[in-house]
């Protein structure tokens, strides 16, 4: 069965078709490698054995995504994560934002309806319930006003979904993402951030192999254990295999309602400092860090209830904190091996 993955050569993009693949789906990415380079179909290619079929082009392109629609016709389902996803890029560029991530949904959602493809899995994120009034945090909780552009573009394409649902045959599922880290037991896909990461793992795993002279903490003075802001973080494969049961519950027709939110995470909440320890724990490696001030926008704790998922998706996170720091380290040691070699 044809599946389509745009963004497919992204961090969980490219994860998630492995796992399609290693399920017998044919693959077709569209990706426009804005973030990413073609050498991520090779390695995804590497693990399965098979080359994902690939089209370079920007789904803000209606002319050529329909074109696309029109050369596959019996692609049966989408699972959509090609979009700008950089928190503080969006608050200086919204326009970008706003352009790229919606115009590229709406353009993707008519052209699905134009070709009769019913099932849909959004790449959505826990940042639309913004600082919870409750933890762990549930599918029911208040959508809260996005802190930044990118947040809100998360929330605008659920609303867009849930109303074109409501007025077609579309079936959709949004998967909530809490914090996705870590990298495919292979060590030859993995979180490829161009230039400085924003993201706290790839910055601890290039601080240790000494690309960053150090980890800025970003506050130490919340009202948590160690006084670091708490996350959920979740191993990126793990986090792909719930796109696989989310697509199939669609298109086995097991999903309750046409539209379906679920919150992807492990449901337990680690601070900064732990994830620290945690990873000079796990390798060996001491860290550089130092305590600095607060970073604008932080929740200072957020983790998932995952009992929705758990029971009706029928999915749970298995890797723990140790095995995800593990993974991000191998792949670091990886890639820098490779540039080495380039070098
Ligand atoms: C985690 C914690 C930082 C970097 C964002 C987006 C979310 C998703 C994941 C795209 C925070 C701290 C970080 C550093 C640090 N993005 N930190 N020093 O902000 O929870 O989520 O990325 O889909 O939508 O909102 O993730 O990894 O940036 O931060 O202390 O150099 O690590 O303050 O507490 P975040 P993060």
């Amino acid at each position: 069965m044809k599946v389509l993955v745009t963004g497919g050569t992204g961090y969980i993009g490219s994860h998630t078709v492995v796992e399609l693949q290693e399920k017998g789906y044919d693959v077709y990415i569209i990706d426009d490698l804005s973030n990413s380079t073609i050498e991520i179909v090779d390695a995804i290619e590497e693990i399965t054995g098979v080359r994902p079929h690939f089209s370079q082009f920007d789904l803000c392109d209606k002319a050529k995504l329909a074109e696309f629609f029109k050369q596959n016709p019996d692609i049966k389902a989408c699972i959509h994560f090609a979009a700008k996803k950089a928190v503080g890029e969006s608050v200086e560029k919204p326009l970008l934002y706003y352009h790229n991530n919606l115009v590229s949904f709406v353009n993707l959602l008519e052209c699905m309806g134009d070709n009769n493809v019913n099932s849909f899995v959004f790449s959505s994120s826990c940042t639309v319930y913004g600082e919870p009034e409750y933890l762990p945090v549930d599918e029911n909780a208040a959508i809260k006003p996005a802190v930044s552009p990118y947040g809100n573009t998360k929330q605008i394409c659920e609303e867009i979904l849930e109303d074109t649902i409501k007025s077609t045959d579309l079936q959709g599922i949004a998967l909530r993402y809490f914090n996705p880290i870590g990298a495919h037991e292979s060590a030859k896909i993995g979180e490829l951030p161009i230039g400085v990461p924003n993201n706290l793992v790839p910055f601890v795993t290039q601080t240790a192999i000494g690309k960053r002279e150090k980890l800025r903490v970003f506050g130490d003075d919340y009202d948590t254990k160690d006084g670091s802001c708490i996350r959920d973080y979740i191993h990126v494969v793990d986090l792909a295999k719930a796109h696989i049961v989310a697509i199939e519950r669609l298109l086995e027709g097991k999903n309750v309602t046409p539209y379906e939110v679920f919150n992807i995470g492990t449901g337990k909440g680690f601070s900064v400092l732990e994830v620290v320890r945690t990873f000079e724990k796990v390798t060996g490696e001491k860290l550089n860090y130092e305590i600095v001030g607060r970073r604008e926008g932080d929740v200072e704790k957020v983790w998932a209830d995952t009992s929705y998922a758990n029971e009706v998706l029928g999915w749970s996170a298995k890797m723990d904190l140790e095995q995800m720091l593990k993974s991000a380290w191998a792949w670091e040691l990886a890639l820098s091996k490779k540039e080495g070699i380039k070098a």
